[in-house]
């Protein structure tokens, strides 16, 4: 799908929101009821990145199909809640809705889902889909309920790059770097076998702590680099596309089973169709944001030989035992079946 090009910083409230289709969306009259429930949507990350597109887009279809007696709250760039307490605060009913990295389930205690931070696990967007959108995926989910969580979905934003003041092309270009990574033993586990030195960082701390030299790189897709401005701060990004970034929405089970059934299909329709409009808008977002990237010339970009990647790919085959080491064996035979039939 065709986004349009992000205009100034005037007319940037109408592009969001055209983006998120709210032009077919009745502004608010004096016929508009009160909400009677008020969903409240939390996340980290920009409006711009597939995920703040997703949300803003979900908002405008519940409050459209409700007729303004459902409302979604989104607050994005972890204004409400950030990494170390959006699961938490929904177990507490503070929010209605989060959509965390799969990178952070491993530490609410369900590490199978660091299955999705194996490097090189994925040549492309439809093989991830076939575990997302298959047995294994709702599997994973069924696991949710056990943190008092409900999952309804999966979506994409798409392959990670690296980042750094120095290209990252080879195992050697790591060694002692201290790399920015999210709370999974996964990511921590493939940093250490490159040499590098893992630093677990919230999301909102990231472009702070590269500006300070706190840490040295990052990784992440390109649309969660550039509305971070980490192009600002960080002299080189190698497109490794060695690993996967997605995320799963979640809610919280007892305010989920209190929905009126009727309510509950009407938001979990809204929800599945904006997972859909994230997966088909996330590649050209990336695509859109590393334009943009070059366009600023700030950021030298490289691109890797495939030996170069080979060699990448070498370094992190012990990555994979390791998180077998971790979770019921099962999990790793499901997904090797999984990928076979993909
Ligand atoms: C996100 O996309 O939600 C954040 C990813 C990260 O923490 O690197």
């Amino acid at each position: 799908m065709n986004t349009p090009a992000c205009p100034s910083a005037v007319n940037r409230r109408s592009w969001l929101a055209a983006l998120a289709g709210s032009a077919v969306l009745p502004g608010a009259t004096a016929a508009t009821p009160r909400p009677e429930i008020t969903l409240r949507f939390s996340h980290v990350v920009a409006e711009e990145t597939p995920k703040g597109l997703a949300a803003n887009r979900f908002k405008v279809l519940v409050e459209q199909r409700s007729g303004g007696r459902i409302s979604v709250q989104v607050y994005p760039n972890a204004q409400l809640y950030g990494d170390h307490d959006e699961m938490q605060a929904l177990q507490l009913g503070a929010v209605d809705l989060v959509a965390p990295s799969l990178s952070k389930f491993g530490r609410i205690g369900l590490p199978e889902f660091e299955l999705f931070d194996l490097p090189f696990l994925f040549d492309d967007l439809n093989a991830v889909r076939h575990i997302t959108l298959g047995p294994l995926g709702r599997k994973l989910l069924q696991g949710l309920p056990r943190q008092g969580l409900v999952g309804l979905g999966f979506f994409d934003n798409g392959f990670k790059q690296m980042s750094a003041n120095r290209p990252l092309l080879e195992p050697r270009d790591f060694a002692g770097l201290r790399m920015r990574v999210q709370a999974s033993r996964v990511i921590a586990a493939q940093m250490r076998a490159l040499g590098a030195k893992p630093v677990t960082l919230a999301f909102s701390e990231t472009r702070r702590a590269l500006a300070a030299g706190v840490v040295d790189g990052t990784e992440n897709p390109v649309s969660n680099f550039w509305t971070q401005a980490m192009h600002e701060v960080q002299s080189d990004l190698s497109l490794t596309e060695h690993g996967y970034l997605g995320y799963a929405v979640v809610t919280n089970q007892r305010f989920w089973q209190h929905l009126q059934p009727d309510d509950r299909a009407l938001i979990d329709q809204a929800l599945q169709e904006s997972l859909a409009f994230a997966n088909q808008i996330a590649d050209a977002q990336n695509d859109r944001a590393l334009q943009a990237l070059r366009e600023a010339g700030t950021t030298r970009v490289h691109r890797l030989g495939a030996d170069q990647r080979a060699r990448l790919r070498q370094a992190v085959q012990p990555v994979q035992q390791q998180l077998a080491s971790r979770i019921a064996p099962h999990w790793m035979s499901d997904l090797k079946q999984a990928m076979r039939k993909a």
